[in-house]
Parts: C-alpha cells; structure tokens; sequence
C-alpha cells in the first residue's frame, strides 16, 4: 500500500492527462482507487485535496481535476452494492464541485456532506 501511494503521488500529472485522453476504462477498480489515493486521503503529514475543498480553499485548477476524476469513477462499476446508489453520490459528488465552481455558496456544505467517507464506504467498498 505504502509503495503504491509514494507511486501515485508521482503520477498524479500523468494521471491527470490520462483522464482527458482517455475516453472508456476497463478497470473501474483502478480508477475509483486513484481518485481515493489522489484526492480523498493524502499521503502522511498532508491535507487530500477533498479538505482543501471542504474548506473552500480549492484552486480552480484543484477543482476541475477533482471534477474530472469525479466524472470518471461516476462511469465505473461499483466494486460493491447497487448502481443507482453509486450514480447518486457520484451525482451529489459532481454537482456539488460543479456548485463550488460556480462560486454558489451552498457548494461546499454539499460537498463536504457528499464526501461523507462511511457513508459511501459502507455501501460500495468490499470488505
Ligand atoms: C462516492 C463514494 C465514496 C466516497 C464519498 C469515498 N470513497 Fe473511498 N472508496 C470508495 C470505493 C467504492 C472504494 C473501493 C475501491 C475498490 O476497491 O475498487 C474506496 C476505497 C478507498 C480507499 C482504499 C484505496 C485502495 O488502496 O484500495 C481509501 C484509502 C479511501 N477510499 C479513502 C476515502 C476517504 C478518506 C474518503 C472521505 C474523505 C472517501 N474514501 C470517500 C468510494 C468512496
């Protein structure tokens, strides 16, 4: 786990132009695990970029790679639990990034609810 995040870290920029490249992905796994690595839990010592959002303190560079990597793991198979559900806090997800882009000033208390780790956790990721 420990070697895969120093990885990760290292290839957020190739990542990144992979998302706007690529159109479909095969592996809905490796996706929703980048976007989780990447975005939702930073490497010891650092804030993911989902508290700086959280906080409001998101660039908006910061925040149109959140979105893309947002859209992308919203087309992936839920490695767990039903699709509908899966599609609804993606939705909440991407809506409310949209939200914050748009400066609308609800946009970060529905992120921060949408962002709810257990509550998509205890859904949609295996054991
Ligand atoms: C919209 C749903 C959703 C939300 C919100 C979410 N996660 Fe996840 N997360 C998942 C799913 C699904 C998996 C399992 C991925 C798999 O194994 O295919 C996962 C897996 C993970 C993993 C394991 C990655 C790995 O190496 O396998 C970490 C770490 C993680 N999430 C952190 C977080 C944190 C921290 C938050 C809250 C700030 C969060 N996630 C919010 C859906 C979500």
């Amino acid at each position: 786990m420990k070697k895969k995040t120093l990885l990760s870290t290292t290839l957020v920029a190739t990542f990144c132009l992979a998302l706007q490249t690529s159109s479909s992905f095969a592996d809905g796994h490796e996706v929703i695990e980048k976007v989780m690595k990447d975005y939702h839990k930073a490497p010891e010592g650092t804030d993911p970029l989902c508290k700086k959002v959280g906080a409001g303190a998101a660039t908006e560079e910061e925040l149109a790679k959140l979105l893309a990597g947002y859209q992308e793991m919203a087309k992936c198979e839920p490695p767990k639990g039903a699709k509908s559900s899966w599609e609804t806090k993606n939705k909440a997800l991407i809506d409310a990034v949209i939200a914050i882009q748009k400066k609308d000033p609800a946009g970060v208390s529905a992120y921060k609810q949408a962002v709810n780790c257990k509550n998509c956790h205890s859904v949609h990721k295996p054991d």
